[in-house]
């Protein structure tokens, strides 16, 4: 019999805009302060795409970063995946144009579209490509640039989202322990009108923008995260005592805490960002998990689980052996 083949991380990367922009500038021109977004919110910062910085760049230089990581090249590439709800244009896909900024172009590239579980749907279908034989390294990547899409008028929305991106390397291994063991995703399209855009290709013709019922967002969060994590437990037979680290999706501090008592995993172990990042939506796992393993956090050997819900809703979770 032949050893079971899995999908292991074997590099993160992340970018950030140049601009960051704190609570108290963004309180000169929106009707709010530093004191309701960090409270209600956990937020103290976001960052700010500027001129020439897009979802594209910003998603080609975390994969650079997560290349460098993995001692490996753009050529030794077969598979490209974008999680985006902001693509550069509607088309052709982001990750079209990820591999032509890396300057290599072979394989396959596209996008996913799960909003802020993009980047769980992404890894889910990587590693499947992975298992199935049908892709040998995979650059999965999360970008976004949500300040384009905000309606900078609307106070409840527009202070909670940031721009960013972040990205992994995924490859073949082949009798390790290491890898991805177990992914668990949602869907349930009767919330689309509780967190969506305004527009569209095919119905507006406009880019349109974010609106968000963001109690009703908030209700739904925290059951549905605790239960997608206990299910990915129980998929790979473990239990939440044997987690090292969580790294969840960077909306709401106070949604990240509720979640991890439900579970009764101590707020330790888990990675927060969303006080220097804000929400970048499919990007925000991936940007955390580089964090973490970038300082030092999160190594070899540790067992991580990785999860988010958004926009339709979806929602997702991803147990990690590193
Ligand atoms: O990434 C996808 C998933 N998204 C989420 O998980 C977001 C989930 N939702 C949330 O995180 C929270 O619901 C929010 C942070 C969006 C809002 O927090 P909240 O505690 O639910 O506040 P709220 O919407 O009930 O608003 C409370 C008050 C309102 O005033 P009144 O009606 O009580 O007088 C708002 O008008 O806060 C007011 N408010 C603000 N005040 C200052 C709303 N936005 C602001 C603001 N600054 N930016």
């Amino acid at each position: 019999m032949s050893a079971e083949r899995r999908s292991v991380i074997r590099g993160t990367g992340s970018a950030l805009p140049k601009k960051r922009v704190s609570n108290a500038e963004l309180a000169e021109t929106v009707d709010t302060s530093d004191e309701w977004i960090t409270e209600r919110t956990g937020i103290k910062f976001r960052y700010i795409a500027g001129e020439g910085e897009t979802t594209a760049t910003l998603a080609a230089d975390a994969s650079r970063m997560a290349l460098d990581a993995a001692g490996m090249k753009p050529e030794d590439i077969d598979l490209i995946i974008v999680a985006t709800a902001t693509p550069d244009q509607t088309f052709p896909a982001t990750a079209t144009k990820v591999q032509h900024l890396l300057g290599h172009h072979g394989g396959v590239a596209f996008d996913v579209a799960a909003v802020c579980s993009g980047f769980l749907y992404a890894i889910q279908v990587a590693d499947s490509m992975i298992r199935a034989g049908s892709a040998h390294n995979a650059l999965v990547i999360g970008s976004e640039t949500f300040s384009r899409i905000l309606d900078w008028e609307d106070r409840a929305t527009c202070v909670l989202f940031g721009d960013g991106a972040g990205a992994v390397v995924l490859s073949a291994e082949e009798g390790g322990n290491r890898g991805v063991l177990a992914t668990k995703l949602h869907a349930d399209g009767r919330h689309n009108q509780l967190l969506y855009v305004d527009g569209g290709p095919s119905t507006t013709g406009t880019v349109g923008k974010l609106r968000m019922k963001g109690q009703e967002v908030f209700r739904h969060a925290v059951g549905n995260l605790a239960q997608v994590l206990r299910d990915v437990l129980q998929e790979a037979g473990r239990d939440a005592s044997d987690v090292d680290w969580v790294v969840p999706h960077q909306a709401n501090k106070r949604i990240i805490d509720a979640t991890a008592r439900k579970l009764g995993l101590p707020s330790e172990k888990v990675v927060l960002t969303v006080d220097r990042h804000a929400n970048t939506s499919a990007a925000s796992v991936p940007l955390a998990l580089d964090v973490a393993v970038r300082d030092g956090r999160i190594r070899e050997g540790h067992l991580v689980v990785l999860e988010a819900m958004g926009g339709g809703f979806t929602w997702g979770a991803s147990l990690v052996q590193m």
